[in-house]
């Protein structure tokens, strides 16, 4: 009876210190960049020094947004853009929050059916490859209605650096190097006039960008219009046009960015803050947290065998329902409301048994699955002030749909084939898509990108996000409750291995040779299908936890290039 008393009280000591956030991690824990007052981690050292310099000189987060974003559009040319779009989340300094919508959006001419043929099949690769895959851009909106509402140092301070940094060069990275190896076919079949990144390129190599420096000094000086309305608008519809899309003046000068109110809810203590519709990513965060709030993850243990249980069965219900609920909010209603209530998540979790997996095909509605791609990019940021934004950006596939304006210096989105193509249907993929997310004129097409704040018994402890397609959510997942149920530093939430489930294809995808054969055999008993194949990188998160002291604990992720800087 006394050990038993005393191992309940160990557990309850235990579960209580996980869900306290430690001041300083222990020594034995491993712990990311600490600083006292402001960071920025992204996908590359390049573009975090120069969001952290323009802190460092009084700018404010919306300031380093706008540096960070353009320097992923010149050093991370992969996912970083200013021929796509994303998402911001912020939480200022007196917790005030919001959120920014900078999704592309279909060109006016599109219409439901553009990528059918005149049998009504899905023509291969139409919504992927070429000009006519291209959404009308956000990111330059984006970053200038960020700026213009919240802003403080002159549009000039912030982009002479990015502009410098396009002009001497950007090294080539290990992993770069191999990407570009990659996709020089991909970029030859779609690019007969060449593009900046052909060639043989070795770690360590320099490359310039002389015609996207000079595409930022025109934004630079004339502002957001350059690229919606000016000269920049001209050339850009002109190629794409020439190129054989259907993007038009009219479409580039309509384009406006959209302040969004965020998804907000609670877990335990926390208030989880994400991205709202047309992403999928705050709602389906939101349904699995509360799905799973229920139960006590810190006393099952981290990836144990009730853990993934619970987590992979709350995942399958989310997803299930984001398939069939959820697209524009301009243009469809999504009952953001009922479906975080806990009734209805209650309900949906009532058939789940430790006993045995729930088969997908036992889950409503349809059969979807969802196959996004991993390519997107992702930065926090937190500020001396005490401002905090979470911002995910994307061109949708590695160098969106490859074309790529030589004369302009960026690659264009394929964002086009986030939408269903043909809504109730499978596709060339064997795919489904819902109608909500069906393509209209001027509509903007379902994301998966969660750009995170979290806050703890109402103050800010978390900035977190990451790339990773329809991943993106469940890693997320994981890393708030890393270091929310486990007690995890930062640097150690993002670096944990990772698995996802998204209701089909019906299988749990784990980061291979990661988790224990033991665990694996355990969960095959109990009906769960496992997948390290489809699976090699599950997210690349980065993150910034606020320590008790005040002081930041950044978290970039060990799987890319990731870097924290600040000061
Ligand atoms: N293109 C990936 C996403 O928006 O989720």
């Amino acid at each position: 009876m006394i050990i038993k008393r005393y191992y309940l009280l160990f557990t309850l000591a235990l579960v209580w210190s996980c869900k306290n956030q430690p001041e300083i991690p222990k020594k034995t824990q491993k712990h990311g960049l600490i600083t006292q007052k402001a960071m920025v981690v992204s996908a590359r050292e390049e573009a975090s020094k120069i969001g952290s310099a323009i802190l460092e000189q009084g700018g404010n987060a919306f300031d380093a947004m706008v540096a960070t974003e353009l320097a992923l559009a010149v050093s991370f040319p992969y996912a970083g853009n200013i021929g796509g779009g994303g998402f911001m989340v912020y939480r200022l300094q007196n917790g005030e929050t919001g959120a920014l919508d900078y999704r592309e959006k279909a060109p006016m001419a599109a219409t439901k059916d553009m990528y059918l043929d005149s049998l009504g099949n899905v023509i291969p690769n139409k919504s992927i490859v070429g000009a006519m895959a291209v959404g009308v851009p956000g990111t330059v909106a984006g970053v200038f209605e960020a700026h213009n509402r919240f802003g403080m140092l002159p549009i000039e301070t912030i982009l002479k650096p990015v502009i410098a940094l396009a002009e001497t060069g950007v090294v080539v990275t290990k992993q770069q190097a191999e990407r570009l190896a990659y996709f020089q076919k991909a970029f030859a079949a779609v690019n007969p006039k060449g593009t900046v990144l052909d060639g043989l390129w070795q770690e360590n190599d320099t490359i310039k960008y002389p015609a996207l420096a000079n595409t930022l000094k025109a934004i630079m000086s004339n502002g957001r219009n350059e690229f919606y309305k000016g000269e920049t608008a001209k050339k850009l519809a002109a190629f794409i046009q020439e190129q054989g899309g259907i993007i038009t003046e009219e479409d580039l000068a309509r384009y406006e960015a959209q302040w969004r109110k965020p998804v907000s809810f609670n877990y335990d203590d926390l208030t989880i803050i994400s991205m709202s519709p047309p992403s999928s990513g705050g709602i389906a965060l939101g349904q699995i947290m509360k799905m799973i709030e229920p139960y006590n993850l810190s006393e099952y243990g981290h990836n144990s065998l009730q853990a993934i249980q619970v987590i992979t069965e709350a995942e399958r219900r989310a997803y299930a329902d984001r398939s069939f609920y959820l697209g524009d909010p301009d243009f469809v209603h999504v009952p953001t409301d009922s479906l975080i209530s806990a009734p209805y998540l209650s309900r949906r979790m009532a058939d789940f048994s430790f006993e045995k997996a729930t088969k997908s095909t036992d889950v409503m509605h349809g059969s979807v699955e969802i196959i996004e791609s991993n390519e997107t990019t992702h930065y926090a940021i937190i500020d001396q002030f005490g401002n905090a934004i979470s911002v995910t950006t994307t061109l949708n596939h590695g160098y969106g749909s490859k074309l790529f304006s030589q004369e302009l210096g960026f690659f264009l989105n394929n964002e086009m084939d986030d939408f269903s193509s043909k809504p109730g249907v499978p596709n060339a993929f064997g795919l489904l898509g819902a109608e909500a997310n069906s393509i209209l004129s001027e509509k903007r097409m379902l994301s998966s990108m969660t750009p995170t704040i979290v806050e703890k018994n109402g103050k800010l402890l978390m900035s977190v996000g990451t790339p990773g397609g329809s991943t993106i959510i469940t890693s997320v997942l994981q890393t708030i409750l890393n270091v929310h149920e486990f007690g995890m530093t930062m640097q150690e939430a993002v670096d944990a291995p990772r698995f996802h489930h998204q209701w089909y294809p019906d299988y749990i995808r784990m980061e291979p040779g990661v988790f224990k054969d033991q665990l694996k055999a355990e969960l095959k008993a109990k009906g769960y299908t496992i997948n390290e194949e489809n699976a090699p990188v599950l997210g690349k998160v980065d993150g910034i936890l606020v320590l008790d002291s005040g002081a930041l604990e950044g978290g970039a992720d060990y799987r890319g290039d990731d870097t924290a800087i600040g000061f």
